[in-house]
């Protein structure tokens, strides 16, 4: 576990864009550019908030924590992302990081982190249980993906 560095990006951008194509985890169909992933990257680099995860030498897995919404009051809460590599899955690896981001979260003095996750993923469920994350509700059908609705389950985790 370490933090990122801009010549992540690369990495990062290849296990984003295969949720994208892949999954139900992000919510677009519209895989990410190399310029995008290098500024997206920086972002989460300025703030100190994103984080790899390595094995047998290639990126396994990445973790960023940044603004829940935009309007200055929302400014003591963040919400968490964490993906990790496909055929690296189960072995620790999101647990990892998700504990990296939670102490850097709470070391930045943050009050609360919010996952925001499509009501089927189970194992992104289980994963933010595992750190105390409870369940703050479910909005049904508020997004779209590959010809059906998606709800979104909202966890929360107190930090201070
Ligand atoms: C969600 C994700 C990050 C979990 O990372 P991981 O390295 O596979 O998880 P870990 O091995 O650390 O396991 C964490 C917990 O989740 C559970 N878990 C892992 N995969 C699971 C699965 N497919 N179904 C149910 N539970 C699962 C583990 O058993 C463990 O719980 P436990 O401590 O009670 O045994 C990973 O599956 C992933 O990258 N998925 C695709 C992207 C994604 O959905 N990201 C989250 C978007 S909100």
């Amino acid at each position: 576990m370490r933090r990122a560095r801009p010549d992540d990006a690369e990495a990062v951008r290849a296990i984003r864009n295969h949720a994208i194509e892949h999954t139900t985890a992000l919510w677009t169909q519209t895989p990410q550019s190399p310029a995008e992933a290098v500024a997206w990257l920086a972002a989460h680099l300025d703030r100190g908030s994103a984080f790899v995860a390595e094995a047998e030498g290639e990126v396994a897995g990445f973790a960023v924590h940044g603004p829940w919404r935009h309007l200055d009051g929302y400014r003591h809460t963040v919400e968490d992302s964490v993906y990790v590599r496909e055929g690296r899955h189960g072995l620790g690896i999101g647990s990892a990081l998700l504990k990296a981001l939670i102490a850097s979260a709470r070391d930045a003095g943050h009050h609360v982190m919010i996952a925001g996750i499509e009501a089927g993923n189970t194992a992104s469920i289980r994963l933010h249980e595992r750190f105390g994350f409870h369940h703050a509700g479910t909005v049904p059908e508020v997004g779209t993906k590959f010809g059906r609705w998606l709800d979104l389950t909202l966890m929360r985790l107190p930090l201070t």
